[in-house]
């Protein structure tokens, strides 16, 4: 598991300036490094795999961005799905009660799964999301997540590869959102949080 420190010694790091990094505060993974480890997960996803074709999980929305770089630098056959989850909440904190707003499309009886998370923060989403698939009879089920957090009280969660671990703080970027924006960064940064803080009452 490559660390950040989330240090921002780097001039490479600074925020460039440009509309979709509007409330930006820094940049904690660069682009450069989510390549990199995209191909070294990818390389361990070939050989685990080699003779036998998974069926790759991509929880919406967060991962598609992880899971389409993933997929494509994978050499192996690789089939695709799409759960999408809403986990109720507020905006920068989950509860752990999910709602399933679109479920797979076929079987997974006896196949073998990986789920590509975006983030795993209190763990929860993750553990209701196993929970459903493990009574659907997968043969296995591989968790790769992009991100985990450094959570002291974080539920003790399956997760079998995260290519990041970050400091506990909301990150966008790379898929991640807050308010359905700064998905499309090709970075993974911290926010401003004068961008999320309600607004003071007269
Ligand atoms: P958990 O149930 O607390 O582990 O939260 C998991 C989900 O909450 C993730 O799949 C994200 O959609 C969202 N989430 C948690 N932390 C962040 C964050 O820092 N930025 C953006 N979304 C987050």
């Amino acid at each position: 598991m490559a660390q950040t420190d989330g240090s921002d010694t780097n001039q490479e790091l600074a925020v460039p300036a440009e509309a979709r990094a509007e409330g930006v505060a820094k940049i904690l993974i660069p682009e450069r490094d989510l390549k990199h480890e995209v191909q070294v997960i990818a390389r361990e996803l070939d050989e685990e795999y080699r003779d036998d074709r998974p069926l790759m999980i991509g929880v919406l929305k967060g991962a598609v961005a992880f899971m389409t770089d993933v997929m494509k630098a994978m050499t192996i056959p690789v089939e695709i799905d799409f759960m999408a989850i809403s986990s109720y909440g507020t905006s920068t904190q989950s509860s752990g009660v999910v709602r399933i707003l679109k479920d797979l499309g076929q079987d997974i009886e006896g196949r073998r799964l990986i789920i590509i998370e975006d983030i795993v923060d209190s763990g929860l989403t993750l553990q209701y999301l196993l929970d459903l698939l493990k009574r659907r009879n997968p043969k296995d089920i591989r968790v790769v997540a992009l991100l985990k957090k450094h959570k002291v009280d974080a539920a003790t969660v399956q997760v079998d590869r995260v290519a990041f671990e970050i400091p506990d703080e909301f990150v966008v970027g790379y898929g991640l959102d807050y308010a359905e924006t700064y998905r499309n960064l090709p970075y993974v940064a911290v926010l401003d949080p004068s961008v999320y803080s309600e607004p003071e009452e007269d």
